[in-house]
């Protein structure tokens, strides 16, 4: 019976295994092309000339690929005045690691699935709806900038837990909410910018600041942050530039 039932749990295993790394080239090629579909408009049709299905992906414009296995890597379209949803198909570009589509017209959600990014780049868009709590979960994640887009509710705290986060950019939402967690400093050791600057955050600063070794900038200008700034917040001793203007501190 216990064997049986193990055979089961391993064929089930098996199907699972198979399943996900059932995707190739071609599904990159398929993922693409869907992301490609929910723009709707692209001035002088960059995508739509050369995005072909004639030409590999690899060649495509925006696209680069890994030189051994030949699978997308990264995506860069900023700044091309693209109006349209981002696909959550792009979670299935399962090696895709950077993605930059910066400075456009995206609008609507960001996806659930956006895959195993280390770069994230949003920012400038029209992007609206929370900030997805799956977002936490992306641990190998950099950079994460979603600045300048139309974001509100509160800032998942698995956010605040992505250890191998550098730099976060939130500012210019005016509508993200939530407080920085105690432990941010010894949850994201390595941080060296973080701004939240114009929007909605809310809470007293953690003492242990100075613990973020790496920090270089610190904005939280335009905001709702109250009480007393913490002592040990003066002996941040990488900090170039601190900005702590328009909150509702107390005491000097
Ligand atoms: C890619 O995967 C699909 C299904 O996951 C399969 O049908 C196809 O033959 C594969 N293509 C290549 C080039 O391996
Ligand atoms: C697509 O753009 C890339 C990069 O600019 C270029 O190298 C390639 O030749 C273009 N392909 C087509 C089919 O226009
Ligand atoms: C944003 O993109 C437009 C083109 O769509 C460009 O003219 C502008 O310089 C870009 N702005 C930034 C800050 O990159
Ligand atoms: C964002 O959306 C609003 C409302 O739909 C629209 O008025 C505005 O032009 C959009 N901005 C950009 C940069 O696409
Ligand atoms: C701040 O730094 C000073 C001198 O480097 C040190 O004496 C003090 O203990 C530090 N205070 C905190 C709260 O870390
Ligand atoms: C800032 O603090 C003052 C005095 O405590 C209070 O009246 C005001 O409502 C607070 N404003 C905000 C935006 O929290």
């Amino acid at each position: 019976m216990v064997a049986r039932t193990m055979i089961i749990a391993f064929l089930i295993l098996l199907t699972y295994l198979s399943v996900t790394n059932a995707s190739n080239i071609t599904t990159d090629e398929a993922s693409l092309l869907a992301f490609k579909a929910q723009i709707t408009s692209e001035p002088n049709e960059m995508l739509s000339k050369n995005w072909t299905k004639g030409t590999h992906i690899c060649n495509w414009i925006g696209i680069s690929c890994s030189k051994k296995h030949q699978r997308v890597t990264s995506l860069v379209l900023k700044s091309f005045g693209f109006r349209g949803s981002i696909a959550t198909n792009i979670g299935e570009l399962s090696f895709l690691s950077f993605l930059d589509v910066g400075n456009n017209s995206f609008y609507g959600q960001i996806p659930d699935e956006i895959g195993r990014l280390k770069y994230l780049y949003l920012q400038m868009n029209n992007l609206t709806g929370q900030i997805p709590q799956s977002l936490g979960f992306l641990t190998r994640l950099q950079v994460l900038h979603l600045s300048e887009n139309r974001l509100f509710g509160n800032v998942p705290l698995s956010l605040f837990s992505v250890s191998s986060l550098k730099d976060i950019d939130l500012s210019r939402n005016y509508e993200l909410t939530g407080s920085l967690p105690n432990e941010i400093c010894t949850n994201l050791p390595v941080l060296e910018y973080i701004s939240l600057q114009d929007n909605q955050f809310v809470g007293e600063l953690p003492t242990g600041l100075n613990k973020c070794t790496k920090l270089e900038v610190l904005s939280l200008s335009y905001n709702k942050f109250t009480g007393n700034l913490p002592r040990d917040m003066w002996n941040m001793s990488k900090v170039q530039e601190l900005f702590l203007g328009w909150n509702n501190f107390t005491g000097t």
